[in-house]
Formats: structure tokens, C-alpha cells, sequence
């Protein structure tokens, strides 16, 4: 079980947390000193259970050597702290892999990167991690208030059974995955947490590497990872491996499966789309899985992208058609990774408008202003993700122990 601790500018109890950590770094419980938390360089440690802490506000360094230092300068330690800034993801892979094998190290770390080291340290049996009850009094970058870590990750109800899920890709801002997966988790009584990661193209080898060391149980893969991920992975559904894009991995008896939900997605939020003109925008990832979900159902496909010879030749792969500039539709969708990829004369009156985007983007606004029939990204994400939940719904077989 994983003690929270709130460092507090003034002292005030509260039910919300375990701990208090007051300025001069004495965590009180139930209103009594517990632990006083010292700098690793202090020669003499002062009486009673006493934290030893390092920090790195720059960068994550060999955290095996870190903690060499502290056990040697300070060996009675109660606990052993380390707290080091994630300049990526990988930096907080590392200090959970570091983390599963030390267990009852205080370790996390700091900046927006190193979110999912103070979500999940229930699942690698931190014993006190640090969540502010308010935003005045966040005294550590990335630090994450105690009601947004309990209401929206249920971190008290994560343990070392508990799987993880999340998004990856760059950005990861807009998605509201956090907020739907752990949702759905609660609801369905299955033990996962899902946090959202930034993961750039050049560090998804060592991500994936990272991955299969910790107890991930399935991933949401987004631009511009969904095209990149495939050569990393053990199996892929035929029918992603046909659309050439994965949005969905699921681990499972050490090995890594791809799927796709986007495009059955897509074409379920526009039901009858048999002999209708869908041109598509775009010929990346999304563009792909919806374009090949469109032609299975009938639909007379157009893709239309910025770099043609990308559009012709998906179009050749699926059999549908491409141009260079819209022609006719009945239904437009933007799939680019663009607000606005053409020109607002394009926006026809009554016609279906779809955005896949999980914003107001300018090609929305306009398609409202011209009297389309406008569908933004909502219905598809939705869609989408109830989807991979029902994927991920096996990762949790092997073990149900749950809240
Ligand atoms: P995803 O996985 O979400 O589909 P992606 O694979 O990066 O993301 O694809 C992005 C799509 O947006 C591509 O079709 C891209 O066009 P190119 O193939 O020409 O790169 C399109 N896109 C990106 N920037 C664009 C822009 N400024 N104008 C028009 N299209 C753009």
C-alpha cells in the first residue's frame, strides 16, 4: 500500500491524505512526526525514522548509482527517496523498471514525463507518494493534486496486480483517454489505470523494449506512432495488417498484438454508407483504417491528401479511387492531422461533414458556418475506445483481484 503524503505550505489535517509534509520536511501522521525527510548530504542523520532523499531537478540519472550513494552515505535509512526530472518518457520507464526492482524505494519523477511514476506506485509498492491537495501548494514540477490522482486514476484502489494501460503518441493533450478508460475500469471492476504518454517516433524502440518489462496490459497507439509501432509487433489482426495503421495494442502472454478500431469506428458513427461518395482527406494512419472500413462497406472511396503520390497509391491498395481536388460527396471526412486542409468553398451545404479530430478545428467551424451536417471527433473516439476495451477485456483473465 502506497502512503500519500501532501506537502502542506502551513499545517492543516485532512482526510483526503495519509501524510503531511510540512516546509521543514517533517511528514507528520495523525498530527505526530513520522518521518523527517533529509537531503542525502546531511553528515548526521537526525533521531527517530528518517526519509534519505535525492533530487535531480535536471535529468534522470543511473538510478542503480544513486542509490549506491545513498546507502552508502546514510545505510540506516528508513527509506531511501529519488526523485529525478523526466526529460521523456523513457526516463520514468526506467525509474519503473528501477522501481520493480527495488521495492520500497520512494522513487518518481518530477515534470509532466514523469506523470505515470506518481500514478502507478501502488503497482510497484512505493510506500509514500506526494500529492498536494491543492494547487497552491505544489511544491514539485508535475506534481498531481490528490483529487484529480483519487477521482480521475483511483489511486487508492491500484496495487501491485493492477495493469497498465495508456495512450501513446505526439501530442497526447487532446485526448480525453484518461478520463474514458479509467472510467470504464471502475465501472467494469477491472484492475487497470490508464495514463496518457508523449512518446515520439525515435524512442517507440525503447519504449516498446521498456514495455515488455512492465506490467502493461494494452496501449492506444496515435499519430505519429500508428504506421511506426507495426515493425515492433509480435502479431497483427489481418484486417489492421490490410488497413496498414494500428491504433490498439494488447499484451498478452509476453507477446504484443496490433488491432485497429478507427475505421469500424468511423463508419459505425455514419451507418448507411452503401454507393455514397465518401472522400476522404488524408492518407496517413487514421485516413488508412477508415478508407479501408469505407470501401468494405461499399462506399465509393476518394482520398484526396496533400502529397498525391501517397493518395494514389493507398487508393491502388484498396481499390478506390484518388484525386487532387475534391470532387462531389456525400460525405467529407478530415482525416489529416490539419485544422483546416482545403479551402472553405469545398464545405458544401447539407452535406455530411466528419472531423477526427478531439477539437473545434477550423474545418468544423466552417462546416457549421456553411449548414453542413458537422460530426465532430466525439462519436468516433467513443466508438473507438469501447472497442479496445472490449480487446483489452482478456489481459485481465489471468487476474481479476480487483479494488
Ligand atoms: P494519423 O496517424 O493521425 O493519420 P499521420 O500518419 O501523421 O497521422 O498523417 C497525417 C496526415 O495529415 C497526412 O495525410 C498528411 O499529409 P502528407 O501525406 O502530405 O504528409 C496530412 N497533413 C499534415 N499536414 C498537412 C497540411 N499542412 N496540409 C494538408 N495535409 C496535411
Amino acid at each position: 500500500m502506497t502512503l500519500l503524503c501532501a506537502p502542506v505550505k502551513q499545517f492543516k489535517q485532512s482526510e483526503k491524505v495519509d501524510l503531511i509534509e510540512t516546509i521543514d520536511k517533517t511528514l507528520y501522521q495523525q498530527g505526530r512526526p513520522r518521518y523527517v525527510d533529509v537531503d542525502w548530504k546531511t553528515p548526521v542523520l537526525p533521531p527517530g525514522d528518517v526519509i534519505v532523499s535525492y533530487h535531480n531537478y535536471e535529468e534522470t540519472p543511473d538510478l542503480e548509482a544513486v542509490l549506491k550513494i545513498l546507502q552508502q552515505a546514510h545505510p540506516k535509512a528508513h527509506f531511501y527517496k529519488i526523485a529525478t526530472m523526466a526529460t521523456s518518457t523513457l526516463d520514468s520507464l526506467r525509474m519503473l523498471d528501477f522501481l520493480q526492482k527495488h521495492p520500497k524505494i520512494i522513487g518518481l519523477c518530477m515534470g509532466e514525463l514523469g506523470a505515470i511514476t506518481r500514478i502507478s506506485a501502488p503497482i510497484f509498492h512505493v510506500p509514500i507518494m506526494y500529492a498536494p491537495l491543492c494547487e497552491e501548494d505544489i511544491n514539485a514540477p508535475g506534481q498531481i493534486i490528490v483529487d484529480q490522482l483519487q477521482e480521475i486514476y483511483h489511486f487508492s484502489q491500484l496495487n501491485p496486480e493492477t495493469k497498465i494501460f495508456g495512450l501513446i503518441g505526439d501530442p497526447v493533450h487532446r485526448s480525453p483517454g484518461h478520463l474514458y478508460h479509467n472510467d470504464v475500469f471502475r465501472k467494469k471492476t477491472r484492475n487497470g489505470v490508464y495514463v496518457k504518454m508523449v512518446v515520439r517516433p525515435s524512442e517507440l524502440s525503447d519504449f516498446i523494449d521498456f514495455s515488455k518489462k512492465l506490467p502493461f496490459g494494452g496501449l492506444s497507439v496515435t499519430a505519429p506512432l500508428k504506421e511506426a509501432v507495426i515493425p515492433f509487433l509480435d502479431e497483427i489482426d489481418p484486417t489492421a495488417r490490410d488497413q496498414g495503421a494500428i491504433n490498439t495494442l494488447v499484451f498478452k502472454k509476453g507477446k504484443i498484438f496490433g488491432y485497429n478500431t478507427d475505421g469500424d469506428a468511423a463508419l459505425d458513427v455514419l451507418s448507411d454508407v452503401i454507393h455514397k461518395t465518401i472522400v476522404i482527406l488524408g492518407a496517413g494512419g487514421a485516413a488508412k483504417a477508415i478508407a479501408y472500413s469505407a470501401v468494405q462497406r461499399k462506399a465509393e472511396v476518394v482520398i484526396v491528401n496533400r502529397t498525391a503520390d501517397k493518395a494514389r497509391s493507398l487508393a491502388e491498395s484498396l481499390g478506390c479511387g484518388w484525386s487532387q481536388t475534391i470532387p462531389k460527396y456525400d460525405i467529407l471526412i478530415n482525416a489529416t492531422s490539419v485544422s483546416m486542409p482545403i479551402d472553405e468553398d469545398d464545405l458544401v451545404q447539407g452535406k455530411t461533414v466528419m472531423e477526427i479530430a478531439l477539437y473545434e478545428t477550423e474545418f468544423l467551424k466552417a462546416a457549421r458556418r456553411k449548414g453542413c451536417q458537422a460530426i465532430d471527433g466525439m462519436p468516433m473516439y467513443l466508438k473507438q475506445a469501447a472497442a479496445q476495451q472490449e480487446l483489452w477485456f482478456d489481459t485481465f483473465q489471468s487476474n481479476r483481484r480487483c479494488c
